[in-house]
């Protein structure tokens, strides 16, 4: 892209470690566009408590708007102890998140689980089990299922209150979802294992049909299934054995936590959140860390950075087609970790690391940025 028409991204750094962490994402965006010859646009705008706190409301029009003009969104993460007395719905994560989510269709939920050979130890899952690292991705439908489906509300019946939230899935909703994890799987080591509650639940049975009609387009891609329970143990015990990880919104919402922990640290991990694919297979998305806005240790400068730095690489991948680009934040963050820098959340004394700043390990990432002019 020529220097004189910039990438326009709308920023949102929210609350807690946000900040912090996503002024070092910036920094690495901002060297990567330099080396490159072109520039970014930041609209920085208020989202979640910090919102609230200024204009009271999680999701100002303001920010809405600003998100609208973007070609894509860098999220950062929102909520902290101080909003948890709102109503439910007012909070930052279901007053931000959940809109921005529908509002944009963002309905495909990208998760890398990723486990560093030589981060293995910080995993609490023994070192047998993960020996040599991991590298899962979880494809984790967003804008259906009981988060979203009609009717949902509490009411009174007999005296006592009763609550109603709905599992609904279309044909449509499951396909488009597998498409995109199959679509995945094509890049990588071509499986995946699709979860469901095919023994209990109506969507269980369409999802599994729907996933296995979705298969027959993929030859290549080897299929298996798992309920959701077995799922969530098979991950702990053999989670070297995973390619993609397909699930509806609340199964991935709560493997994809659990994966979050086998990789060891919820600092390394990233996520996209894509709405339909545009021309030329680029996509409008919100890319964002997994970990959440860690306050107790918000406003220190020691929070780890890589979910952010790999949040942007995942939106130059996808959001702008930069995947030369992509490639080299990863590699830098993989450089970083592989030279001993360690923040807190990693360190564990082992010889020959270093425990750094958030500042620092965005400085041992830049230094081994390797992105030349081309
Ligand atoms: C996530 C979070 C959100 C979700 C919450 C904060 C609404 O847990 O992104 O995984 O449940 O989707
Ligand atoms: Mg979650």
């Amino acid at each position: 892209m020529a220097a004189d028409t910039p990438y326009r991204l709308a920023v949102l750094a929210g609350d807690g470690i946000g900040p912090e962490v996503m002024a070092e994402a910036l920094r690495v965006l901002d060297a990567v566009a330099s080396a490159r010859g072109f520039a970014f646009t930041y609209d920085e705008q208020l989202v979640g408590g910090a919102a609230i706190d200024a204009v009271g409301s999680a999701l100002p029009d303001a920010t809405l708007q600003a998100c609208e003009a973007s070609d894509a969104i860098l999220f950062g993460s929102v909520g902290g102890p101080q909003w948890e007395s709102l109503p439910p719905a007012e909070q930052p994560e279901r007053g931000a998140l959940l809109p921005l989510r529908k509002h944009f269709g963002l309905f495909a939920n990208l998760r890398p689980s990723v486990c560093f050979p030589s981060l293995t130890h910080a995993s609490p899952v023994k070192d047998a089990l993960i020996e040599g690292g991991f590298d899962v991705l979880c494809v984790r439908e967003l804008t259906g299922g009981l988060y979203f489906g009609a009717p949902k509300g509490t009411h009174e019946e007999n005296g006592e209150k009763v609550a109603i939230d709905t599992m609904v899935y279309k044909e449509s909703e499951i396909e488009r979802i597998a498409r995109v994890a199959f679509t995945a799987a094509m890049q990588r080591d071509k499986r995946v294992t699709s979860i469901d509650k095919a023994n209990v639940l109506e969507n269980g049975l369409l999802w599994r049909a729907v996933v296995e009609r979705v298969a027959k387009d993929f030859p290549e891609v080897a299929l298996d299934h798992l309920y959701v329970d077995n799922a969530a143990m098979q991950l702990i015990r053999r989670p070297r054995d995973f390619d993609v990880v397909l699930a509806e919104n609340l199964f991935g919402d709560i493997l994809s936590d659990e994966m979050a922990m086998i990789a060891g640290s919820l600092g390394m991990l990233s996520s996209a959140s894509l709405g339909a694919s545009k021309e030329g297979g680029l996509y409008f998305g919100m890319y964002e860390p997994s970990g959440g806005t860690a306050p107790d240790i918000a406003g220190q400068g020691i929070a780890n950075p890589i979910a952010q730095i790999l949040s942007a690489g995942m939106l130059l991948r996808y959001s702008l087609g930069l995947s030369a680009e992509a490639d080299a934040i990863e590699a830098a963050v993989r450089g970083a970790i592989d030279d001993g820098a360690r923040t807190g959340d990693l360190y564990t004394g082992e010889k020959g690391t270093e425990k750094v700043s958030t500042t620092a390990m965005g400085d041992a990432i830049l230094s081994r940025l390797d992105i030349s002019q081309s």
